[in-house]
């Protein structure tokens, strides 16, 4: 089977999986699973990193959430293994796909990772900072994973903030170049809204919103 038929394969069933899923995945569906495999590509054709490896971990890079929300990637080991061998990858290839997966994830992730991780790493990124992202998509994370405005922006703020100190938010030029503005903006933002949610006027509005389901 050749590396076209295997993506095509795999594409086919995470169609089907995702649509079966989508009403509980309102942050990490099939709209984000698209943008980063569309993404990804770009940024692996910049490294000169495996193009085939780098869109199939892409594809099912996410798939934790479907077994669980508000998981880690290893969540998704088993299914992914799954819905690979059925695509016709190799138990070779599998593996391959399954390290990039995890030494792209936000918590693990530092400046010695492969090419192929660093290409899934910066599309995965660039959609948590999208200037849509905050305004269109927030609310949907903290519905989807179950949490609060304030364990998210300490989430955000924690895991993201050393990351940009140390110069690898970004890997590649072309997103370096492109969107660390965004970034920065981005980063910003949620550390002033850990800022604000101290001042207990706000708590107090946002228990109001909430109790009477405005939020
Ligand atoms: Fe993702």
């Amino acid at each position: 089977m050749s590396e076209t038929e295997k993506i095509n394969q795999l594409r086919s069933q995470l169609v089907t999986l995702y649509q079966q899923h989508q009403d509980g995945l309102l942050f990490h569906g099939w709209h984000h699973i698209t943008f980063v495999t569309n993404k990804s590509i770009v940024f692996a054709k910049e490294l000169g990193a495996n193009e085939f490896l780098v869109q199939s971990a892409a594809l099912v890079h996410d798939l934790n959430y479907i077994v669980e929300s508000n998981s880690k990637p290893e969540a998704g080991k088993g299914l992914r293994e799954e819905i690979l061998s059925k695509a016709g990858y190799s138990s070779e290839e599998i593996e391959k796909i399954e390290k990039i997966i995890m030494d792209e994830c936000t918590t693990n992730r530092h400046g010695d990772i492969s090419l192929e991780s660093k290409a899934l790493s910066d599309a995965d990124t660039l959609f948590k900072a999208l200037p849509v992202t905050p305004i269109l998509f927030a609310s949907k994370y903290i519905e989807e994973n179950n949490v609060d405005v304030a364990k998210l922006a300490h989430k955000i703020c924690d895991e993201q903030t050393h990351l940009m100190e140390s110069g690898i938010y970004f890997y590649t030029d072309k997103a370096k170049q492109s969107y660390l503005k965004w970034a920065k903006v981005n980063l910003e933002l949620w550390s002033n809204v850990e800022e604000c949610l101290k001042d207990e006027d706000v708590r107090e509005m946002l228990e109001i919103a909430e109790s009477s389901e405005v939020i």
